[in-house]
This record gives structure tokens, sequence and C-alpha cells, in this order.
């Protein structure tokens, strides 16, 4: 059933978790994971771990969240390759709106499920969902499981 297996990556321990059904899941199904993780070159949708620094300039700041989100991305691949050395696995920088490039993504890849955290990083505790969570299983064209 799940043969192809699309996880969003954003930093965030939520993400994480999700990374960790990914695999589970992919090993179960032996299927194959693309992990990805969106940059959003826009100021106001600035959603990095608290102890990011913001830049100066529109250059520096898209350089930095182009390196955050290619750090996710390097960072779990090492977690994985060390954890599951024989899970099929790559990685996608994307760039654009976060959950648009996703529900995209998932659509034009053909996959099976889409695996992603309740919370990201520095959202509103009062929703139930993020904003990024939301609209992907609004729009998606798999099914969806969102890890608490
Ligand atoms: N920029 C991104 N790139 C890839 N995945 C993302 C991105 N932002 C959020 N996600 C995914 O969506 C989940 C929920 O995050 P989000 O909806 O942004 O919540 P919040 O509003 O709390 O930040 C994250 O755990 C992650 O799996
Ligand atoms: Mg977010």
């Amino acid at each position: 059933l799940f043969k192809k297996i699309l996880v969003a990556l954003d930093g965030s321990e939520h993400a994480d978790h999700a990374l960790e059904c990914a695999l589970d899941l992919a090993e179960k199904y032996a299927a194959s994971v693309l992990s990805v993780s969106v940059f959003h070159p826009e100021p106001l949708s600035l959603d990095l771990e608290p102890n990011f620094t913001l830049p100066q300039t529109t250059e520096q700041f898209l350089i930095s969240i182009k390196a955050y989100h290619e750090k996710v991305l390097s960072e779990s691949l090492k977690r994985v390759t060390k954890l599951k050395p024989k899970l099929n696995i790559s990685t996608k920088l994307m760039k654009g709106r976060p959950a648009d490039e996703i529900v995209e993504e998932a659509r034009e890849g053909n996959f099976d499920l889409i695996v992603m955290g309740s919370r990201g990083v520095g959202g509103i505790s009062q929703l139930l969902l993020g904003s990024v969570s939301d609209r992907v299983a609004d729009h998606a064209p798999c099914p969806v499981l969102i890890v608490r």
C-alpha cells in the first residue's frame, strides 16, 4: 500500500517524531522515503528555531534560511543512515510556500503517504494544528499521517 513515503521536515521535535514514524513504516512496507524541507523567502513567515538570529540584508536572509533547511535535511539523512542503513532515502530542498510545495511534490511524485508533525517550530500553541499540517491535510492527494 505505502511504497513511496514523503516526510516533511522543519527542524522541530514534532517533525523528528514524524521522521521516526516514517522510517518505521518504510521498513514495514519496504517503501522508499523522500524527506523534504521547504524554505520560504518571506521574512513574515519566519519559522525557525528560537536561537536563530536575523541577518541584516534580504540576501543574507535568503542564504541563511536556505542553509537552515539544508542543515535540517543533512542532519536527518545522517540520523537515518545510522538508524536504518538499508533504507532507501533521499532528500529534497524546496523553495516556496511549504504546504503548497509539499502537496505539489506528493502529487507529482505519486506518493502514497505524507508524514508530518502536528506542530512545527514557533507555532501558536492554542491552535489545534499547525498551519502547514492543516493545509497539507486539506489538499493532499494521498493519506496524511500527522504525528503528535
Ligand atoms: N518549511 C517546512 N518544510 C517542510 N515541512 C514543514 C515545514 N514547515 C512545517 N513543516 C511540517 O509541518 C509540520 C507542522 O508544522 P506547522 O504546520 O508549520 O506548525 P506550526 O504552525 O506550529 O509551525 C511540521 O512538524 C513539519 O512536519
Ligand atoms: Mg511552522
